[in-house]
């Protein structure tokens, strides 16, 4: 499995700042609403007999529009090492996904698409949403850059992100998490994205 020495580090300081996630009550534009747009869905079985659903989504119906006219896109990896992030729970006062769908959501990703031999990337179009779900529980990987399409690693989406934002949000029952990167010298193309885990609908 990939996963960025830097990384490591950072998994061993946020573990200490778990609980001091900033909490608000408004869940920022998430790309998951009503007028989003699938464009495709897969299901997976797992071993243990769940369903884990992976969509690719336009945020509006205006992306599909657009798209139409765009000449070949840039394809550019965003999986960068040095990044940093902020982590951001919401309260939104509706039900969020249990904890238990969203380790289980975690543990279906890495069977379906970490094995030996799987690729480390999934990308993500501009404009568009990758949502992987499971029970309640929904990873959205939300690509806000307004030209290129943005690849991602499984690795840090399993191994970092989403265990940060499911103790650090979901299991303090709050209904959703957010996190979204940054970095000195890091070219900004590559941070103009955000990872959710909200309730699936
Ligand atoms: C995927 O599973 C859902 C139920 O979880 C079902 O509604 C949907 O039709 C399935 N889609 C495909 C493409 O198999
Ligand atoms: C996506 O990028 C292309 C250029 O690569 C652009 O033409 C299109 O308008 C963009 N779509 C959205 C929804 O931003």
């Amino acid at each position: 499995m990939k996963f960025p020495a830097t990384l490591l580090v950072l998994v061993s300081i946020g573990a200490t700042t778990l609980a001091a996630f900033p909490q608000t009550s408004e869940i920022p534009s998430s790309c998951i609403g009503t007028d989003s747009v699938v464009l495709q869905i897969s299901n997976f079985t797992t071993s243990t007999g769940d369903i884990l659903r992976v969509e690719h989504k336009a945020c509006s119906a205006a992306t599909i529009t657009n798209s139409g006219h765009s000449k070949r896109q840039t394809v550019v990896d965003a999986c960068v090492l040095d990044e940093s992030f902020t982590f951001r729970c919401f309260a939104t006062g509706a039900i969020g996904p249990t904890a238990a769908d969203c380790n289980n959501l975690n543990a279906a990703i890495i069977e379906t698409f970490e094995a030996a031999g799987d690729l480390d990337l999934f990308s993500v179009a501009n404009g568009t949403v990758a949502t992987f779900r499971l029970g309640t529980c929904a990873y959205a990987w939300v690509n806000q850059n307004p030209t290129d399409t943005l690849e991602f690693c499984f690795s840090e989406t399993t191994g970092f992100l989403g265990p940060e934002l499911i103790n650090g949000c979901i299991v303090n029952g709050d209904t959703a998490g957010v996190a979204t990167p940054s970095g000195a010298g890091i070219p900004a193309n590559i941070l103009e994205w955000s990872f959710e885990i909200v309730r699936a609908t």
